[in-house]
């Protein structure tokens, strides 16, 4: 077998392979990129990309349908001959060194322009690098970080794995203890988690400890409401807010049968007057618009409130 020496000193003959050696050493570029450059065509460029990368001599990124080069790690022996060769040519070529100062400033512009050409895309790119649990955590930010707030009915605490990094403090409350041991298992690393066995018509909870209270899907299989709304506006500190998550008022009454449903959803002015008999204003009603594929009548979020806010206490 030849030494390799023969066919790096061939990869290495030919100025155009060595121009693009010279930028690829110190910038990751596509194949536009480098005609930009090169000033050579797209064909010419592309063909001594290929002999480059099946040499070893660079190394090739696809992303999506672009693919991005850069010099390769070389062994010993390709390093030090590349070294003498770009020190012969150090100089030979400026212009190269002028136009792609250009085209890395002219990349920024794209990135500029980047969310005009990806338009309505974005959804589903960003979905696709980042996953959703980034934006769910942002909107969580926005929270009082020192509030104390409550889920009740918090069945596997998921509700109080998102909650919990965000707040003072997150307590759970159910009445089954195998939700609370489930919560338990899911919310092990959290220091800031309490849970609570309980009932929401007696809640485990003391006068006014709450900021913040959560009901996630379980007022309509609570047969008798008034307690629990009373329970809820003790526990809630002077301005405190009761974000109610349950179904709109609906007609589908096999409910009842199937899933144990007591209450057909419920109106904004049922949940608007179970709430003045506790001394809880209905501050906020909205239905949510069903998510596509979605079986269920559409959920809808109320926060109640218990007066006006009065400071900071327990936010
Ligand atoms: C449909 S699950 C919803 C769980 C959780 N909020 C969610 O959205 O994933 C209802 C939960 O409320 C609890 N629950 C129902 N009635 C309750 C009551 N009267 N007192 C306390 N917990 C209750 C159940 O044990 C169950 O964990």
């Amino acid at each position: 077998m030849e030494p390799e020496i023969y066919d790096r000193l061939s990869a290495l003959a030919e100025p155009t392979r060595v121009r693009l050696l010279a930028l690829l050493e110190g910038e990751e570029l596509t194949v536009g990129e480098l005609v930009r450059v090169v000033q050579l065509p797209q064909s010419t460029v592309s063909r001594h990309l290929k002999q480059l990368h099946a040499r070893g001599w660079i190394d090739r990124r696809a992303v999506g349908t672009a693919s991005f080069f850069r010099m390769g790690a070389l062994d010993a022996g390709a390093l030090a001959l590349w070294r003498v060769v770009r020190d012969e040519v150090a100089d030979a070529y400026p212009e190269d060194q002028q136009r792609l100062a250009t085209v890395l400033a002219l990349r920024m512009v794209d990135s500029a322009t980047f969310f005009e050409r990806v338009g309505g895309g974005w959804d589903a790119l960003r979905r696709q690098l980042f996953g959703d649990d980034c934006v769910t955590a942002a909107l969580l930010a926005l929270l009082p970080p020192d509030l104390v707030v409550a889920d009740l009915g918090c069945g596997t605490g998921e509700a109080l794995a998102w909650l919990a990094p965000a707040v003072g403090r997150a307590i759970g409350v159910d009445r089954e203890q195998a939700m609370l041991d489930a919560a338990a298992d899911r919310l092990a690393a959290l220091d800031n988690v309490d849970l609570r066995r309980g009932e929401l018509a007696a809640l485990p909870l003391a006068d006014g400890e709450l900021g913040a209270a959560l009901t996630m899907l379980v007022l309509h299989h609570v047969v008798e409401l008034p307690p629990v709304f009373a329970e809820v506006a003790r526990a809630l500190a002077p301005g405190g807010r009761w974000v109610v998550l349950d179904i709109d008022e609906h007609d589908r009454a096999e409910y009842r049968q199937t899933m144990g449903h007591v209450h057909l959803g419920f109106s904004a002015d049922t949940l608007r007057a179970l709430g003045a008999a506790a001394g809880l204003d209905l501050v906020a009603h909205r239905v949510v618009p069903p998510a596509p594929g979605a079986l269920g009548p559409p959920p809808c979020v109320a926060v109640l409130q218990k007066g006006r806010a009065q400071g900071a206490a327990n936010r």
